[in-house]
């Protein structure tokens, strides 16, 4: 048991995450990807699952399908080559690599595309603390502020948020790459979901766009057992039986204040905020 640590396993100095095969990470780096293939890039706790949801309800027409959204929009490196390899085309993928992890180490130079979605790092910072208290392989009991500590110097699943979020934001003008922010989709989840449908070349009218809006919406996914993480068995066996929040936990901008001390505030703007925003990058927090 620690407290002090997340017990990760790393690469290329980047710690990843539990349940990886380091060389399937390694491997993929030759992984030949194809016009194809649609990734949706993130750091953890920035919206991957809602963003999967949208781009599977985009693929189906807003026809609710019979799996699970985590077979639907598969999990990168953590399925591996040959298994990417079987999936049926177009495939539709998630990841949580770093840009210069991808195939090819340069996903703007490939023929796939690219939806990256970021989240300001202090409401990263609370989900990700609770995702941490929920999964067994952690083993963290520790407190708000030791769990900060750790995310603060990077010792979390991919490494420094401000390094993920601003390699991807550097190629954001690609024409393979789209970048969204969780807070503009939770403010207008319509355009967000149009954009989505463009960029994917999915000619969609107008009422279907608004239905996989309502079908994405905090409270529906939750109640869906398709799209809810907490439903699916392999994924019940890694919760803690005594796991106080579900996957769906709150879905809101600004819970970062019920947790953050006004140090904690100073430290995420002068390591994380200003870092990014010299970038031309800004979130919001409320
Ligand atoms: P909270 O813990 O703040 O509630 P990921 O899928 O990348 O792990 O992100 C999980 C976060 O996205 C959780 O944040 C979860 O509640 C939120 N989320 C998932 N589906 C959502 C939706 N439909 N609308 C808004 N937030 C959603």
């Amino acid at each position: 048991m620690s407290e002090a640590s997340l017990n990760l396993p790393y690469y290329e100095r980047v710690p990843l995450t539990h349940y990886i095969n380091v060389d399937w990470v390694k491997e993929l780096v030759h992984f030949p990807v194809s016009t194809d293939d649609l990734f949706i890039a993130t750091y953890l706790k920035s919206g991957t699952t809602w963003t999967q949801q949208i781009v599977s309800l985009i693929q189906t027409g807003g026809e609710d399908s019979s799996e699970h959204v985590f077979n639907n929009v598969p999990w990168f490196e953590m399925l591996g080559k040959d298994a990417v390899m079987a999936l049926p085309k177009p495939k539709a993928m998630k990841t949580h690599l770093s840009y210069h992890m991808m195939p090819g180490r340069d996903p703007a130079a490939t023929p796939a595309k690219y939806i990256y979605v970021a989240r300001n790092p202090k409401d990263v910072a609370v989900s990700f603390y609770f995702h941490c208290l929920r999964y067994k392989c952690y083993k963290f009991t520790g407190s708000w502020n030791t769990f900060f500590e750790l995310y603060m110097k990077g010792e979390v699943d991919f490494g420094l948020w401000s390094d993920h979020v601003l390699e991807w934001w550097r190629h954001k003008d690609a024409d393979n790459i789209l970048f969204l922010k969780y807070e503009d989709m939770k403010r207008d989840l319509t355009s967000a979901v149009q954009s989505i449908a463009d960029f994917m070349g999915s000619d969609l009218n107008e009422s279907i766009i608004q239905k996989i809006s309502r079908k994405c919406s905090f409270e529906n996914m939750k109640l869906n057992p398709l799209a809810n993480p907490d439903d699916l068995l392999e994924v019940k066996v890694k919760i803690k039986n005594d796991a106080s929040s579900g996957f769906l936990r709150k879905g809101d901008i600004g819970d970062w204040r019920n947790y953050f001390s006004s140090e904690q505030s100073v430290r995420v703007d002068d390591e994380f905020v200003k870092k990014v925003a010299e970038s031309g990058l800004e979130f919001d927090y409320d």
